[in-house]
This record gives C-alpha cells, structure tokens and sequence, in this order.
C-alpha cells in the first residue's frame, strides 16, 4: 500500500521540523519513531546521538529497509498503532512524521495520550494532524482529521514549542492533486 509513497522519499532530507525538535532535546536516551516509513528520520536520530532508538511501523516493507540499518543503537518493531504497548515516563523525543492521522478516527485522543504518557519529563513530541479542510476529509476516510481547536486541546497539558497551520494546495506522494490542511507541532512534557 505504501510502496510508491516510500519509492517517493527515499534519498530525502529528515524532515525540517525534526531537525527543529532535536535541537530542542537535551537528553537523548531514548527516541522512538512511530510510522517511521523509510527510517530517514531514525537514521537522522541515531546520528545525533540518541543512545536507543526504536521505529515502529505496520508496513511490511519497513522491515526490509530496518535490515539495511546495522547499528547497535536502532531497533524496530512491525507493529501497528494500535498494538503498540507504550511503555510509561520513557521517551526523551517521540517523532510521529505524516503518521498521527493513519491511526483512525476511532479512539484517536488515548491514543494521543498513550504517546503523551510515553514521554519522560521533559519529553519532546514532535508530528503533524490532518486538519478538517483537507481534501482527503470525506465521508468514506478513516483517517482522523481536527478542527485547529480540536488539534489545540489533544496537545493541552503539554507545553506548546511550535504550532504550525499550514494550508495549501499540492499533490501528494502519486501526483493526485490536493488541499493539504496540516497542523505541525513541537510540545513538550512539563
Ligand atoms: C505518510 S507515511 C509517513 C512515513 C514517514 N514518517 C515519513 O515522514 O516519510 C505514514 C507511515 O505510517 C505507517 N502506518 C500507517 N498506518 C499505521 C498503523 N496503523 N500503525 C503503524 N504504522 C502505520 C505507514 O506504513 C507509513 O510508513
């Protein structure tokens, strides 16, 4: 299913807002990247130090390119969203990149706050929400799609670093036009 979108962005740069968020990261035991697709930003993540990353994705293909990445440091996980047993007060950054809204419209707001409880203090979370004038926003999609309002209060309790909306019309990874209606965050745990 994901196989063009990944044909698409290998060989990319991490993704900016990433590279943002890491900078904002003082500790840097352990990271995880859910929906981690090519491994670009797990790979960005080892290399800046992270003692112990783990990506996670449902996709069979992840696994293929989770071999090619020999390092002590990085581990995955073939396991969806929703299997996923967050571990409690762990993770230094959680990156979620393009991966929030795949998770479904049902039950969207624990899963939010099973990654939140996943954070250790101080914590960073760092993805994007699909914002409710997206085009791919019609009644036959699963994916979970948010009002700025609604977007604002999955994230209460957290302390806010960057809130981007960003609104525009585009193509997505096969060359389907589109209105892209995405929210970008950077928070963090008090
Ligand atoms: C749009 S891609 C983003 C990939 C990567 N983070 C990036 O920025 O290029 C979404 C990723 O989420 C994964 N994904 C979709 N639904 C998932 C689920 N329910 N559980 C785990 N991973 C999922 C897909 O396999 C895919 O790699």
């Amino acid at each position: 299913m994901w196989e063009e979108y990944f044909k698409k962005h290998m060989g990319r740069k991490p993704r900016e807002l990433l590279v943002l968020a890491v900078s904002f990261c003082k500790n840097k035991e352990n990271a995880l990247d859910l929906g981690a697709g090519t491994l670009i930003e797990s790979k960005f993540l080892v290399k800046k130090g992270f003692k112990h990353v783990l990506a996670t994705d449902s996709s069979p293909e992840v696994k293929i390119f989770a071999k090619k990445l020999k390092n002590k440091k990085f581990k995955f996980k073939n396991i969806s969203f929703h299997k996923y047993n967050f571990p409690k007060n762990t993770f230094n950054l959680i990156n979620a990149q393009y991966a929030l809204p795949f998770y479904g419209k049902r039950g969207f707001k624990s899963f939010i706050k099973k990654i939140t409880g996943s954070l250790a203090p101080k914590g960073i979370f760092v993805g994007q929400f699909f914002g409710a004038r997206d085009s791919w926003n019609n009644s036959k999609s699963n994916l979970a799609f948010h009002t700025k309002k609604q977007a604002l209060d999955l994230l209460s309790g957290l302390k806010i670093l960057e809130f981007i909306e960003e609104e525009k019309d585009g193509k997505d990874a096969s060359g389907e036009q589109k209105h892209w209606h995405v929210f970008h965050f950077i928070v963090q745990e008090k």
